[in-house]
């Protein structure tokens, strides 16, 4: 389960071996790690799934994109954000790491053809880069008030076995999101060194304040189209809370002449693996508008655990809870009074709760932590109030 970027070492480490043992040991945990948003107590309608049973799935109808119906729910529900897409340029996946896998194939060439991948950030980029048999630079986000990219380091590393640089806004875990002025800079590099830009957006439902929903300011940077050929990621895993439904889709967009060449070549690689059942693409414009309720569960749960973090956090000044705009997740500055792990696996030991250390997302040092902003309330707070009494100086 932990693994990290830094040493690439895939074996078990000192805390996930610290984690089996608490567990072999039927030990009670407050897990401030949970992502998935069904084993959260997030209320969801018990009809949320019925259009999976919708017989007119018993006939197969192979589309290597997808139905059309469920490519234009999707191309209707990404108005939300501000994104106008034409049903031809959606392509549906399995998930987001099916969207991965199939962007790397039509990218890059096996052993040899780099991805750039933000860090900090979700760590499974790691094994979806090598599982594809591409290399992956790492460019560093900074803190300075805020998350930015550090553009001279970037150009530094670019080198000619780029075929695409990575972008995950709102980021996994800092919540950081790409200001349009970021975004027109990443696409300008991408144009001129013909790269084609991915953009992960799984969690742009998720604004933690109701200001930066609106923000006109990247509503407007998404409305145009794209100097370089780019792909939106998105997916029901996160938009509906439906990790377990497996629907992912990418948006193309770009120059026509690069979009179109990209979509021929996209078709081959879907065809051949045809990975979204037919249940999922009739039942996804249903899924879709069910999912409203889902994520407004969510959303509030977030919130309200942000809320909560915020204000316990107040009362020790050494610890600072860092601005995050969305996601699922909060990051906390802690004093570097011991090791990362050494205080994760203290708080594993002694005080029964289980969170992630900034190494697990490659932070660029220590002292960090990770909390997830999905458990119940009652959980979140007890776990945090012990974070905060352990993590202080
Ligand atoms: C930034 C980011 N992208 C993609 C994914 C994977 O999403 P999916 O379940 O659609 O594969 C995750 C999962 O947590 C994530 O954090």
């Amino acid at each position: 389960m932990f693994s990290s970027r830094v040493t690439g070492d895939l074996g078990p480490n000192r805390l996930t071996r610290a984690v089996r043992r608490a567990r072999a040991a039927g030990t009670a945990l407050i897990d401030l790690t949970v992502s998935n948003p069904t084993m959260s107590g997030i209320p969801y309608p018990a009809s949320v799934l019925d259009s999976l049973a919708d017989p007119a799935a018993l006939r197969y109808e192979p589309s290597p994109f997808g139905l059309p119906d469920a490519r234009a729910a999707v191309a209707r529900d990404s108005a939300r954000h501000g994104i106008n897409v034409a049903p031809e340029r959606v392509v549906l996946t399995a998930s987001t790491s099916d969207a991965y896998s199939v962007l790397f194939k039509l990218l890059c060439a096996p052993d040899g053809d780099a991805v750039m991948l933000p860090i900090p950030s979700y760590p499974l980029f790691d094994h979806l880069t090598r599982l594809d048999g591409v290399r992956s630079i790492p460019y560093r986000l900074e803190y300075q008030g805020r998350w930015a990219i550090d553009f001279e380091a970037l150009d530094r590393d670019w080198t000619d076995t780029v075929r695409a640089v990575l972008a995950v806004s709102p980021n996994n875990p800092t919540g950081s999101m790409l200001t349009a002025a970021e975004l027109a800079a990443l696409t300008e590099r991408c144009e001129a060194r013909d790269a084609a830009l991915i953009i992960d957006e799984v969690f742009a439902d998720y604004a933690l304040s109701a200001q930066e929903s609106s923000n006109p300011d990247r509503q407007e940077a998404k409305g145009k189209r794209e100097k370089c050929l780019t792909f939106r990621l998105g997916g029901l895993s996160k938009s509906a809370g439906l990790p377990q439904v497996k629907l992912g889709w990418i948006l193309v967009d770009g120059p026509e002449t690069l979009a179109r060449g990209a979509l021929v070549r996209l078709e081959l690689i879907c065809d051949t693996y045809l990975s979204v059942s037919t249940p999922v693409q009739r039942a996804a414009p249903s899924l879709i508008a069910a999912g409203a309720v889902v994520r407004a569960g969510i959303l509030d749960r977030i919130r309200s655990n942000d809320h909560e973090l915020r204000t316990l956090a107040a009362a020790y000044p050494s610890i600072q809870v860092l601005p995050c705009e969305a996601g699922w997740s909060a990051v906390l500055r802690v004093p570097s009074t011991r090791a990362e792990e050494d205080l994760v696996i203290e708080l594993l030991e002694r005080d029964g709760v289980l969170l992630h250390p900034g190494f697990f997302f490659d932070f660029p040092h220590e002292s960090f932590l990770v909390v997830s902003l999905l458990p119940e309330r009652p959980a979140f707070v007890e776990g945090v109030r012990r974070v905060l009494e352990r993590a202080h100086a």
